[in-house]
């Protein structure tokens, strides 16, 4: 899997965050909040991958926050959070899938279906039978909400869990995190690690996804990127620039 190297995108805490378990990354010239992925965590629900819960972000004077995309569309957002919501997220909410509903997608725009999204043993499960959900654990097939009236997938609607998922973190040094999970059911298995890492400027991520299992499967991942700037959502009169040469780039799937 292909490592996502991204500068400064900026997240923000809920008012109420503090008192979900967090640690800070610092590099000297920026200082990163990241929560960490546990049973009592910022994020608990069965979407994203836990370890992808990222806080504020500062570099010197300047402050990217997370919160305010979204508070222009929902005033409420933010309030009241619920980790085991599972749209409840911050930072760069990272989801093995394609954010759509049912057990396979497409890797790429215009593609068949060909892909996992993101859950593996599904097809084979019967209801109230376990089946993964990559990132997030061993979950409980038909235990959703919106599962009640059919079979299918719901990729943001709550499960039940079969078990509780593992996380462990290890914290070696102030500028560095890893956060790695492991889950397996029968033939399926997988091992995922984060990695976060800050130097100079930077927060450099990167996603590690082993097959552990006996066998073969293919999935999507994607990444938010939910930035605002000096409390204040990127929009007139911020400008937003990449600092790469974007023009060329084509979704995979989607090439001219
Ligand atoms: C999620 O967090 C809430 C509140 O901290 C807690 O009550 C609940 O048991 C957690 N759920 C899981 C699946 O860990």
């Amino acid at each position: 899997m292909a490592p996502h190297v991204l500068i400064l995108s900026g997240t923000v805490a809920a008012a109420a965050s503090a008192v979900y378990p967090k640690t800070i990354l610092s590099s000297g010239q920026v200082d990163v909040t990241v929560y960490l992925p546990g049973k009592l965590g910022y994020y608990n629900s069965t979407r994203f991958d836990w370890g992808s819960m990222i806080g504020e972000i500062t570099l010197g004077e300047a402050e990217f926050f997370s919160d305010l995309w979204r508070t222009a569309t929902d005033p409420n957002w933010g309030k009241d959070h619920d980790p085991s919501n599972p749209e409840g997220v911050l930072g760069l909410a990272s989801e093995f899938g394609c954010g759509s509903d049912g057990p396979d997608c497409p890797a790429g725009w215009g593609r068949q279906a060909e892909a996992s999204n993101g859950v593996l043993g599904y097809h084979e499960a019967g209801m109230g039978d376990p089946f993964l959900k990559i990132g997030v654990g061993k979950l409980i097939k038909g235990s959703c909400d919106a599962c009640k009236t059919d079979t299918n997938y719901h990729f943001n609607s709550r499960y039940d869990f079969a078990e509780p998922p593992v996380w462990t973190v290890s914290h070696p040094s102030s500028d560095t995190i890893d956060m790695i999970h492991e889950a397996s059911l029968g033939v399926w298995g997988y091992r995922f690690q984060r990695h976060l890492q800050v130097h100079g400027d930077m927060l450099v991520m990167r996603s590690e996804l082993t097959n552990t299992g006996s066998k073969a499967f293919k999935t999507v991942q994607y990444t938010h990127n939910f930035l605002a700037f000096n409390r204040q959502q990127i929009g007139p009169p911020l400008k937003l620039q990449s600092g790469q040469d974007l023009s060329s780039y084509s979704e995979p799937g989607n090439e001219q």
